[in-house]
């Protein structure tokens, strides 16, 4: 399929609400409903009336820190599905209970002591923590998250492993608190499904990325092989919710040139097929290896 073959596919745009597009949801209340319309407003267990709309990165933020406070996420997949027993064996309970990741970022690029790894969207932080192993004591692992409640939880499951090499800040990944040119390794888990401009966010990945730096990044895409999933032939458009959803609304070779037009050097995707979320849905989860310059610094031999 040619890369602006998009067999029907209505763009990113086209797929949001107007009030989507605008950046604009309606309010979440305090049950974590999050109404579109006043119809759906009504079938909420504390609509409420008199709210306006809100920015969707503030819904997104709240919904986070709602279930950070919970200590249970129902989003995104199961890390026993994406880990082995044994790259889980010591972390918390309660850091798996949250993990919301799609696939494996670090496995699919292999990381090195010594490195220094950024996490935009890092949750709860188990990808801090296993990264933290691996990059040991001469490596530095930095999480980047919104939500002050997911940051905090981070924090503690650092401090309660002894992992002194973690350092995690609350911040948005559009705007990183990391400073430009100074990290090997950006790795980012089911996170830039939602953003409605994930261009933006894509060029602050890049803008962090030292010298033969990469980008690895897990998320969920329409398959280029498929059929659209139904909301997208019934041309309905991605809501709040969606998006907390991390529902991405491209297909892969639309992700692929977007992440091409976000000045990386080269970018190379690889199908993770489907993957099941916690309550039951199945989604197809891709792979992006972004890279800084134009000629990858693979392993030789
Ligand atoms: C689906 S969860 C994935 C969390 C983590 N990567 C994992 O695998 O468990 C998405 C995370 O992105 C964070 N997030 C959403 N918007 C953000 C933003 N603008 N800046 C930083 N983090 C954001 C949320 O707070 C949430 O923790």
């Amino acid at each position: 399929m040619g890369a602006d073959d998009t067999r029907g596919f209505v763009s990113l745009d086209e797929l949001i609400r107007p009030q989507a597009a605008a950046g604009m949801v309606a309010e979440p209340d305090a049950c974590g409903c999050a109404p579109a319309t006043a119809d759906q407003a009504a079938g909420c267990c504390a609509a409420p009336a008199d709210q306006g709309p809100v920015p969707i990165e503030t819904h997104v933020k709240k919904r986070y820190d709602a279930l950070a406070v919970q200590g249970t996420s129902t989003l995104c997949c199961s890390p026993t599905s994406v880990y082995t027993p044994e790259e889980l064996a010591e972390i918390p309970d309660w850091v798996l209970e949250l993990s919301s990741g799609c696939g494996s970022p670090m496995n699919a690029i292999g990381l090195r002591a010594g490195q220094t790894v950024v996490d935009f969207g890092c949750g709860a932080g188990l990808d801090l923590l296993i990264a933290a192993r691996r990059v040991g004591e001469t490596g530095r692992v930095i999480g980047v998250d919104a939500s002050m409640q997911m940051v905090r939880t981070a924090r503690r499951a650092a401090r309660e492993m002894g992992l002194k090499n973690i350092d995690v800040r609350v911040g948005d990944i559009r705007r990183p608190p990391v400073r430009e040119g100074s990290v090997d390794v950006v790795m980012s888990n089911c996170v830039l499904g939602m953003f409605p401009d994930k261009k933006e966010v894509l060029h602050a990945v890049a803008a962090v990325l030292r010298p033969g730096g990469v980008a690895v990044i897990s998320d969920v895409v329409y398959s280029d092989d498929g059929p659209p999933p139904a909301d997208v032939a019934a041309g309905e458009s991605a809501g709040a919710e969606d998006f907390a959803r991390c529902v991405v609304g491209m297909t892969e070779s639309q992700y692929r040139d977007l992440v091409l037009g976000a000045g990386f050097g080269s970018v190379d995707m690889r199908s993770d097929g489907l993957v099941s979320y916690r309550d039951g849905a199945q989604v197809t989860s891709a792979m992006i290896f972004a890279y800084r310059d134009d000629s990858p610094a693979r392993p030789c031999c």
